[in-house]
């Protein structure tokens, strides 16, 4: 970051030459925010009714207000370390520099992106904002949501609050607590089935879908990924949460981005091949439900129906009409998933030709999420052992054999969300793989057992640890079926 006076000011003064510079607004906005970094930091110590908070509590409404009347809406959005005052970048003076820091450190640490100001405010407002602002607790997602949901609760509707929204190259940046991590992990799974559903209905009425926001959530699984994969690949044992089309296809997009991963992609191309994971089955909105959930065996004409849906997927996107970054590649995805490696697949083919990367890797991610769920027509799903145990018969013919390799080396012999039986008589459930490749028999799992409250256990151990003699401590005996348990695996990495 430049602190360097001059610099910045002949900066401004060419661009104010320009006719491009607000040298007015800069000036207020500046002044804005020393306000209210002292408003803050007054609210942290004194409750609304001290007279010092109240002094500040005056000069920053007066602050405030003259920007808002002047410029009929006030807009404070952050972007990476910038702070934007109605979309233009506020250039710091020295002397506010603690203030730009502090008030840009303040709400980027409780993950708030904007706010705005609709109309002037009065005490009230101010002072129920405010508090209702230093009460946020830090790292948490839904800060944003939360906020607004207090404003509304008070009748306040002219402040809109927004969540920070994760750059490339951002999130590397960002330092989350491992807890912050896997909260974040959470909320990003549910967050992406919610906007897949949104963003299929939407195109499905309007033929518009805004898309960025799942291109937003995909950046983020990448990130997430990097810095707690096994984490992220426990998320994907949830099964079935809502309609299982959606839950389905953010857990095909975390495999398909962990294989990815694997390969080397860039951010760019593991964010393309995430949204060709969340939307490979979007065909599938175009099948009654009655076909798609039917209990029974399908005749020739429903299968006739759901194999056309790479096809129908392809043409729903292509009729968007505001894509917003949809790449050739990720339609290629979205055609090719059930393909094939021999062609055997579906669509029929009336040229010979190679299934694309995405294609390969999706199809692989679909198969092994597919198998591992329940459905309608096959109550029990394979355990993730079994599933895998299916594709490796099915082997080169059906799968490009170096990403199945991949796939594997991802997974483990003991998939993550495997259950096992130790040789203690005990059963662990498996999250996270040995980095070593000669020991992915060696997890560290989690013991199954209640703890003192009833609910479930965290305690978990390292297969390969040896005693004094250095001995294994633990040995995997095999693995169980968690369906005859009834043990809710998903519970584990929640
Ligand atoms: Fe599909
Ligand atoms: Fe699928």
């Amino acid at each position: 970051m430049v602190v360097n006076g001059h610099k910045m000011e002949s900066q401004e003064v060419r661009e104010r030459s320009k006719g491009v510079i607000d040298f007015d607004l800069f000036k207020m906005g500046r002044h804005l925010i020393v306000k209210m970094h002292t408003l803050i930091k007054t609210s942290q110590v004194y409750d609304a009714k001290n007279t010092i908070f109240q002094q500040f509590l005056q000069e920053s409404l007066q602050s405030l207000n003259a920007l808002i009347r002047r410029e009929g809406e006030l807009s404070l959005k952050i972007v990476q370390e910038n702070l934007f005052i109605n979309r233009q970048r506020l250039r710091y003076s020295i002397e506010g520099f603690t203030s730009y820091k502090f008030f840009l450190t303040f709400l980027k640490n409780r993950l708030i992106g904007e706010i705005i100001f609709r109309k002037p405010l009065d005490d009230l407002t101010l002072t129920a904002f405010i508090y209702d602002l230093i009460g946020l607790k830090e790292e948490e997602e839904r800060n944003a949501d939360l906020l607004s949901e207090q404003l509304v609760h008070r009748g306040i509707s002219w402040i809109e609050v927004n969540p920070v929204e994760v750059f490339e190259g951002e999130a590397e940046r960002m330092t989350l607590s491992k807890e912050g991590i896997q909260k974040m992990g959470k909320t990003t799974y549910f967050e992406s089935i919610r906007t897949i559903k949104e963003v299929i209905t939407q195109m499905m009425r309007t033929q518009h879908a805004d898309v960025r926001k799942l291109k937003l959530l995909a950046l983020r699984t990448v990130y997430l990924l990097m810095k707690d994969e096994s984490h992220m690949l426990g998320l994907t044992t949830i099964k079935n949460y809502d309609d299982y089309t959606f839950n389905h296809s953010v857990n095909v997009s975390i495999y398909s981005m962990a294989i990815g991963r694997r390969l080397g992609f860039s951010k760019k191309l593991l964010t393309d091949l995430g949204i060709a994971g969340f939307l490979h089955d979007i065909g599938k909105a175009k099948i009654p439900k009655e076909i798609l959930n039917k209990p029974g065996k399908l005749d020739e004409i429903e299968w006739g129906i759901i194999k056309n849906h790479p096809l129908q997927g392809v043409e729903i996107v292509l009729k968007l009409k505001q894509l917003g970054g949809i790449n050739p590649r990720i339609v290629m995805g979205i055609f090719d998933h059930h393909l094939k490696s021999s062609l055997s697949g579906y669509p029929k083919l009336f040229r010979k030709t190679k299934v694309s990367l995405f294609g390969r890797i999706i199809q692989i991610a679909d198969v092994y999420d597919a198998l591992s769920t329940p459905r309608v027509y096959r109550k029990e799903a394979f355990t993730p052992e079994q599933a895998l145990a299916i594709m490796l018969k099915d082997g080169e013919t059906e799968y490009d054999p170096i990403l199945l390799k991949t796939f594997i080396g991802l997974v483990g012999i003991y998939p993550i969300g495997s259950l096992v039986l130790l040789n203690t008589n005990e059963m662990g459930i498996v999250y996270k793989l040995n980095p070593d490749s000669q020991l992915l028999n060696r997890p560290q799992v989690i013991l199954v057992e209640k703890d003192d409250k009833g609910g479930t256990s965290k305690k978990s151990i390292d297969l390969a640890e040896t005693d004094e003699k250095g001995q294994f401590k633990w040995n995997i005996v095999k693995p169980l079926d968690p369906y005859k348990y009834h043990i809710d695996l998903a519970k584990y990495f929640m």
